[in-house]
């Protein structure tokens, strides 16, 4: 039977991995700068993840969500204390798409209402409500279209004002990246966050903070919307969660309550995936991770600004985006076959850099290194 052909695939089998490096099934090595798509929080393979998710399975792997699971609690408290949301209660899901479509439907549970504020260029997932409000029409099916998304322009303040002006009433939530990832790195503004909170406040709408990929430490902060000094209502969450390891899940505000099967999930908060994110949790706070990726990130920012070749750099921490020359479009796929660095895209000449939060100095160097190699190399062609 064949893969069903969705995904345009490098022609590279990744068969083992380990900190920042993966390696192909000929032994080749590859420095991995886009972890798996900012899934690789702690590093691959990470000795701690290993033994935990190893001791968990040999106590028990799942059981349904209709008993007391102890180390759901272990994590709702980790995840308190690493992310300062004392009071916040946790729903544990499986996916990205998973934890946004729960975050919607509970704000329209909350509020009785059906409309939602989502953002240009915004990417959410790809069940339905998280598909519909992502802003990308070759994605929605024709059964996932629906007349309750508003889109307006990222940090434009007066029409997101102008919006809740008009429809404030209708509108059950505004979901927003604290920076978008997929669209190719743009920041929410620190004052179009503040301008968000005020206006959810005014009219009784529910602001969610999608954390999907800049969540769980990667931009310096535990939440990129933390550096705007303001709490959202619900965070979604997953990615760089379980380091690998299938898990999502929403902070939800104390003053948004639960009703029994109001939300529910059959493998969500399962012992093995809750094991794999604590370990994360504690890995991070040994290795005091998130201040590093501030650290290695201004780095790594400060050293691409001076490249040239490269036109304009976003992010914080290690959530990165380089626009490039136009004339050194080829440089992801040089980077890959010539120099062996994995890296992310956005078309059409965003290079994204997601590594690992534990990734060295040493191999922000070694990439930065590959990286002026790779643009030396595709000058050199097209003289
Ligand atoms: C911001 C954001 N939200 C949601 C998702 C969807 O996550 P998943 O692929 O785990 O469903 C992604 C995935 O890239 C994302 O970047």
């Amino acid at each position: 039977m064949s893969l069903f052909n969705v995904y345009p695939l490098n022609p590279i089998a990744i068969t083992k991995a380990a900190g920042s490096r993966v390696w192909d099934d000929k032994g080749q090595e590859y420095l991995d700068m886009y972890g798996g798509h900012a899934v690789i929080s702690i590093g691959h393979t990470h000795p701690h993840w290993v033994k935990r998710i190893e001791d968990q399975l040999h106590a028990i792997a799942f059981y349904s969500n209709s008993v007391i699971m102890p180390i759901q609690s272990q994590l709702a408290d980790a995840i308190n204390t690493i992310s300062g949301k004392k009071d916040f209660q946790l729903f544990l899901c499986n996916s990205g798409a998973e934890a946004n479509e729960n975050a919607l439907k509970l704000a329209s549970f909350h509020t009785g209402r059906k409309k939602i504020i989502a953002f240009k260029k915004a990417f959410h997932g790809r069940t339905s409500l998280a598909v519909a409000v992502t802003d990308n029409p070759s994605i929605v099916a024709p059964v996932n279209e629906t007349d309750n998304i508003i889109f307006l322009p990222l940090n434009d303040i007066a029409a997101l004002q102008t919006c809740f002006a008009e429809q404030g009433d209708q509108i059950a939530a505004v979901i927003i990246e604290g920076i978008q990832g997929v669209a190719g790195i743009y920041e929410a503004s620190d004052a179009f966050l503040q301008a968000i909170r005020k206006a959810c406040d005014d009219y009784g709408a529910v602001y969610i903070a999608d954390s999907v990929q800049c969540g769980y430490g990667r931009t310096g902060q535990f939440f990129a919307h933390d550096h705007a000094g303001v709490n959202a209502d619900i965070y979604s969450m997953a990615k760089g969660m379980g380091n690998g390891f299938p898990i999502g899940g929403i902070l939800i505000a104390p003053h948004i309550q639960a009703k029994f099967g109001m939300l529910g999930t059959t493998f969500g908060g399962n012992p093995l995936a809750c094991a794999a994110a604590l370990a994360v949790i504690e890995v991070m706070q040994k290795e005091q991770l998130i201040q590093t990726a501030k650290t290695n990130g201004d780095y790594l920012i400060q050293a691409l600004k001076q490249i040239q070749g490269i036109k304009e750099v976003r992010g914080r921490g290690l959530m990165i985006g380089f626009e490039m020359d136009p004339s050194l479009q080829d440089i992801r796929k040089t980077l890959l076959n010539d120099f062996m660095v994995f890296t992310g895209e956005a078309k059409p000449n965003v290079i994204r850099l997601l590594p690992s939060l534990a990734i060295t100095k040493n191999d922000i160097d070694l990439f930065l290194k590959r990286l002026q190699d790779a643009i030396a190399l595709l000058q050199q062609k097209t003289i």
